[in-house]
C-alpha cells in the first residue's frame, strides 16, 4: 500500500489547485466546515476526496449540467462541490437518513448554496420513481448530470431508474466501482462489490448508455469511478 504517498500527493496538488486560492470555489472554508460537522457529528469519514469531488465539480463543468441528481447526499461534502459547478446549477440529492440530510442542509447553508439544493429524505428506490413522474408530467426538468454514491447493491437499479429523467447525453457518474480491487477478485462474497459488478455488467449489456471505468488512488486509498454517456 501506498497511501501514504498518494495521500500526500493530493495533499500538494489541491493545496495549489484550490486551497491555497483566493477565488476558489466552493471557499475552502466552507468545505472545511463540511467535513469537520460530519465528523463532529458521527458520519463516517466516507466523503470523496477533496480532489475528487473537484474532479466531479469540473466533470459538471465540461457536460454544461444545470440540472443535477444526486444519490446519497452523506454531509453533503460531494452535493457543495457538484452545486459550485455554475450560478445557475441546481441540485436534488436523495438521503435515507434523516439526520445525515439536516448536517448536510446547513453545510450547504453554509457554503451559501441552500437556494439551489434540494435534499430529499428517502430511500432512493422510493423517491426516484417519484421524480420520474414529476419529469413525466413536465413538472421538473430532466436531468444532466448524475452522480450515484449511496447504497451499493442498488447501483444498477438508481442508475436505470433515473435514466427515465436524464436528457441524451448526459453523464452518469458511480463512486467506489473499483475497491482496492476487489471488483476482479472472484472470491470476495461481499454484496457491495457484487452490487457494482451488476452496475458494470448492465452498463455494459445496455445501448442507452457508453461507460468506462477509470481507476483512482488518493487519500481515500484505491478505488475508482464508472463514467458513462446516456447516449444520443
Ligand atoms: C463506502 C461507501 C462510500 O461511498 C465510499 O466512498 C467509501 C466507502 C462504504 O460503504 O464502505
Ligand atoms: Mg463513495
Amino acid at each position: 500500500e501506498r497511501t501514504d504517498r498518494w495521500t500526500a500527493v493530493d495533499h500538494y496538488t489541491f493545496n495549489h489547485l484550490h486551497a491555497n486560492k483566493p477565488s476558489a470555489t466552493p471557499s475552502p472554508s466552507s468545505l472545511q466546515h463540511a467535513l469537520s460537522t460530519s465528523q463532529a457529528r458521527g458520519l463516517p469519514d466516507i466523503a470523496v476526496s477533496p480532489s475528487q469531488g473537484k474532479f466531479l465539480k469540473l466533470q459538471a463543468q465540461i457536460a454544461r449540467a444545470k440540472n443535477i441528481l444526486e444519490i446519497g447526499t452523506l454531509g453533503g461534502y460531494s452535493t457543495i462541490w457538484l452545486a459550485s459547478a455554475g450560478p445557475d446549477v441546481s441540485v436534488v440529492s436523495i438521503e435515507v437518513s434523516e439526520k445525515h440530510a439536516e448536517i448536510a442542509r446547513a453545510n450547504i447553508a453554509h457554503a451559501e448554496y441552500a437556494e439551489r439544493v434540494d435534499v430529499v429524505v428517502g430511500a432512493g428506490l422510493d423517491v426516484l420513481p417519484r421524480l420520474v413522474e414529476e419529469v413525466g408530467m413536465g413538472r421538473r426538468e430532466r436531468f444532466d448530470f448524475l452522480f450515484v454514491d449511496a447504497d451499493k447493491e442498488n447501483n444498477w437499479a438508481y442508475v436505470d431508474l433515473s435514466l427515465g429523467m436524464m436528457r441524451r447525453g448526459a453523464v452518469v457518474v458511480v463512486d467506489n466501482v473499483v475497491r482496492k480491487g476487489q471488483l476482479a477478485r472472484d472470491d470476495t462474497g461481499d454484496s457491495r462489490v457484487e452490487g457494482v459488478r451488476k452496475l458494470i455488467e448492465s452498463v455494459g449489456m445496455d445501448d442507452r448508455l457508453d461507460g468506462v471505468v477509470l481507476q483512482t488512488v488518493g487519500e481515500k486509498s484505491y478505488d475508482g469511478f464508472l463514467m458513462a454517456i446516456v447516449n444520443s
